[in-house]
């Protein structure tokens, strides 16, 4: 049933990412973002499974569908919750950059954590540097464990950052020690999952991005057995309050992996919108529209990676007799 669900949610981001692809570049970022939030709830509907969203669009009061607590799916067993980012990296997808994925983790009830919608500080990497990181440690120590562990030096680490004010201090102490820094303007989670691929040339992800992003890449993190840890980083008194309103009792709690995605039925997928380090993006061609995604399950490890070609014209959430190349 599990392994079943894993390929129906390959559809589900399949669609979104159809569905954002052909607002690439047209400046509209939130035209973009209900693109593809629209086809991704039209595609759970068809699921068998009785499914909430615990990571979503927002409040229900704040978003018309994917909102945290929507029922997905026609309510029979198996009970799923879900974490859903149909477009993840709104701004790359508007001015047409690289990095930007439609994205889910799923699994039974209990196992994601609940996050509020504020900042995570984060440190991931791949199996192979699992056990050497510490989120309090210095920065220097950590990238000195990570070189050892990967069994190459501090100066062949790629590191990738969020280009934000806030890591001004981050990015100079990396650079002083002669770390690979990959800026990036948007999509952390691309990023922090391409850690467990040595061949994506991502090592370690590193800094401070969205809590809800950080579960969904720490559901993918569990499945290939890396390790990620994490800390809120709540920015006012309303924000701490919302901490332990969704039963974080003390927001400064150093987030492990079992705090992050608990056991091994933990699901993810995720298909490119634009080309990526993990993933390339979707391409229309005069047959029909090309995607890649990689799915993975917790409980075996298996990661498929799925390029599908879609005939749009026979799918029925972009209108039968669509051209298949962008209007
Ligand atoms: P979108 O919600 O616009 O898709 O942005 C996603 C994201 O770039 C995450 O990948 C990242 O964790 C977070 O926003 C960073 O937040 P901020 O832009 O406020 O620094």
């Amino acid at each position: 049933m599990e392994r079943e669900l894993a390929l129906e949610f390959a559809r589900v981001t399949e669609a979104a990412a159809l569905a954002a692809a052909r607002w690439m570049g047209r400046g509209d970022k939130n035209a973009a973002d209900n693109a593809a939030t629209e086809a991704m709830r039209a595609v759970f509907d068809t699921i068998h499974m009785d499914g909430v969203v615990v990571i979503g669009e927002g409040e229900m009061d704040e978003a018309p569908m994917l909102y945290i607590g929507e029922k997905l799916g026609n309510g029979d067993p198996p009970a799923i919750d879900i974490a859903v980012d149909p477009l993840e990296g709104t701004n790359i997808v508007a001015k047409g950059l690289t990095g930007a994925v439609s994205v889910l983790a799923a699994g039974p009830r209990g196992c994601l954590l609940h996050a509020p919608d504020m900042y995570m500080d984060k440190i991931v990497v791949g199996p192979e540097a699992a056990g050497c990181i510490h989120i309090d440690a210095p920065v220097e120590e950590n990238l000195k464990n990570i070189a050892d562990a990967l069994a190459k030096g501090v100066n062949e680490l790629t590191v990738v950052i969020l280009d934000r004010p806030r890591h001004m201090e981050l990015i100079r102490r990396c650079r002083v020690v002669g770390t690979r820094i990959q800026l990036i303007s948007d999509g952390d989670v691309a990023p922090a999952v391409a850690t467990g691929f040595p061949d994506s040339g991502v090592d370690v992800m590193m800094g401070i991005g969205g809590a809800p992003e950080g579960v969904i890449a720490a559901a993918a993190v569990r499945c290939l057995g890396g390790e990620m840890q994490g800390r809120l980083w709540p920015q006012n008194d309303e924000e701490i309050i919302r901490c332990k309103a969704m039963g974080l009792a003390d927001p400064g709690k150093i987030l492990l992996m079992d705090d992050l995605v608990r056991g091994e039925g933990v699901m993810f997928a995720a298909t490119g919108i634009t080309n990526g380090s993990l993933l390339k993006g979707v391409k229309f061609t005069a047959r029909g529209a090309i995607t890649h995604t990689v799915v993975m399950r917790g409980r075996t490890g298996t990661v498929r990676f799925i390029d599908a070609l879609h005939r749009l014209d026979k799918k029925p959430y972009f209108g039968r007799g669509r051209r298949a190349t962008p209007v």
